[in-house]
């Protein structure tokens, strides 16, 4: 499998939305990354369910929704209704990790779980063989546009290692400060899935740039 390209929409205008939804249905892209931040897990705000159902009006690819809040199982099933297909966690945010994850599955949803970028991928050893996608964070959550943090490349390389060993057939997805410089290295480590925001919408061509992290 090629790797898969998913601009965040967090990083989308607003104001246009339905005009930057339409423009990645008509890209090179794979699939919609929706960034829900609640204020508390990440010291930031993003949006809720009524933008969530709006982009899903007009998404004819998959919505990958990246849940940074606290206490995420709360929300399980309103997010399965809202039209995410595949729902991603923080571990840092379940104290029940495995729970979470089955009531994902069971709600019909695949199932992710993402790490901060001081949380070690062997914390997943016992879950890995029943996830379909970890998501790493290259940034510390919260904010689009930041600097992507170099030890991801290793925890990329961990991370493959674990996958491979334990038969997992879980997909690893990079999200924070990609870029047209980072990306081949990336998908040489192992990344499945490149989460972009800042790169694509603030270049001067969104449509072009998402073919050109579509090029190895
Ligand atoms: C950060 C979010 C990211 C963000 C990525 O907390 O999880 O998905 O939108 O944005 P860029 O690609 O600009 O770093
Ligand atoms: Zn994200």
């Amino acid at each position: 499998m090629s790797h898969l390209i998913a601009p965040s929409v967090l990083s989308a205008d607003f104001g246009n939305l339905q005009r930057d939804i339409e423009l990645i249905n008509n890209s090179d892209a794979d699939w919609f990354h929706i960034d829900i931040m609640d204020g508390c897990f990440v010291p930031n705000i993003s949006f809720g369910f009524p933008v969530l159902k709006a982009i899903q009006k007009h998404a004819k690819k998959p919505l990958d929704v990246h849940l940074m809040i606290v206490d995420p199982d709360r929300y399980t099933q309103l997010f399965k209704d809202a039209g995410a297909d595949t729902l991603t966690v923080h571990l840092e945010a379940c104290t029940h990790l495995h729970r979470s994850i089955q009531n994902i599955k069971n709600a019909g949803m695949k199932a992710g779980v993402a790490l901060n970028p001081h949380t070690s991928v062997m914390l997943l050893e016992d879950v890995i063989a029943d996830i379909d996608l970890v998501c790493i964070m290259s940034v510390n959550p919260g904010f689009g546009g930041q600097k992507f943090i170099e030890n991801t490349y290793a925890k990329v390389t961990a991370l493959k290692k674990l996958i491979t060993e334990k038969k997992s057939k879980a997909l690893i997805e990079i999200d924070g400060g990609v870029d047209l410089l980072n990306y081949k290295k990336l998908v040489a480590c192992g990344a499945d899935v490149l989460v972009a925001g800042n790169t694509v919408f603030g270049s001067a061509n969104p449509t072009q740039t998402i073919t050109q992290l579509k090029q190895l």
